[in-house]
């Protein structure tokens, strides 16, 4: 009887689509975290990443995508900014939670749930601007940058592999945090405008104290 459940396992495991390898169960990436954001508080709180918000006058305006949007913090704030938003994510709770907050900021958002390591269409040469924050995922970026417009600009910011050694919060598997150098040469072909490998003091819900991330904006300009 136990083998026949363990076989029956191993098959729904293989034939789940979007099995995500972070907690290695049974589910998807979007049940897991649908998980996680059912509850009453904002994990990582209401307000945007402060970089997002200090960069904010050199980004240009428009069509912006947020990716793996969450709960929506970043994708509200841009909407208050006046941007047209689309956030996606695979956690639908987390989406549903975004549109309570944009809301209660009178603004409104799209959201699409999808997956990112499922194919999730992105479009070509549609948005203005396109966010990542905390989802490193390297194999998902040349469909960033045809997403964008010319002149378009692409804003992240990814916890580093150092951050294994500065604080407990983040990824513990390597695969999901940024390398030394990993995205300048991912993105050697086009303009990057800002980059930053540092550590920085995070204040936004479960991200409590010194934090080493990656901060980076590029450009969609094709460089010689
Ligand atoms: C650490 S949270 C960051 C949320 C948001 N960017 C923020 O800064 O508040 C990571 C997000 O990635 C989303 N995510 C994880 N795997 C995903 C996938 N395969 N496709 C789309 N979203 C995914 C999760 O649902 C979660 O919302």
């Amino acid at each position: 009887m136990r083998l026949v459940q363990i076989v029956v396992m191993g098959f729904v495991m293989f034939a789940l689509p979007g099995h995500s390898q972070e907690i290695g169960q049974l589910t998807t990436a979007g049940e897991q975290w649908d998980k996680r954001f059912d509850k009453r508080m904002y994990l990582y709180g209401m307000e945007p990443v402060e970089f997002l918000r200090s960069q904010i006058d050199n980004l240009p305006r428009g069509k912006a995508l947020c990716l793996a949007a969450g709960e929506g913090r970043n994708a509200v704030f841009l909407a208050q900014q006046g941007y047209d938003v689309t956030a996606m994510d695979a956690s639908p709770k987390g989406l549903e939670k975004a549109s309570a907050l944009a809301a209660q900021r009178g603004v409104t958002i799209k959201t699409e749930v999808g997956d990112l390591q499922e194919g999730y269409d992105m479009g070509v040469e549609k948005y203005d601007l396109i966010t990542d924050f905390y989802y490193h995922d390297t194999k998902m970026l040349p469909d960033v940058m045809r997403a964008l417009k010319p002149g378009g600009m692409f804003v992240l910011q990814n916890f580093s592999i150092q951050q294994l050694d500065t604080n407990r919060f983040g990824p513990k598997n390597p695969d999901y945090l940024v390398k030394p150098n990993e995205l300048l040469e991912i993105f050697a072909d086009h303009r990057i405008i800002y980059y930053e490998d540092t550590v920085v003091d995070l204040d936004e819900g479960m991200h409590q104290g010194p934090g080493a991330v990656v901060r980076m904006i590029v450009l969609k300009e094709a460089v010689e």
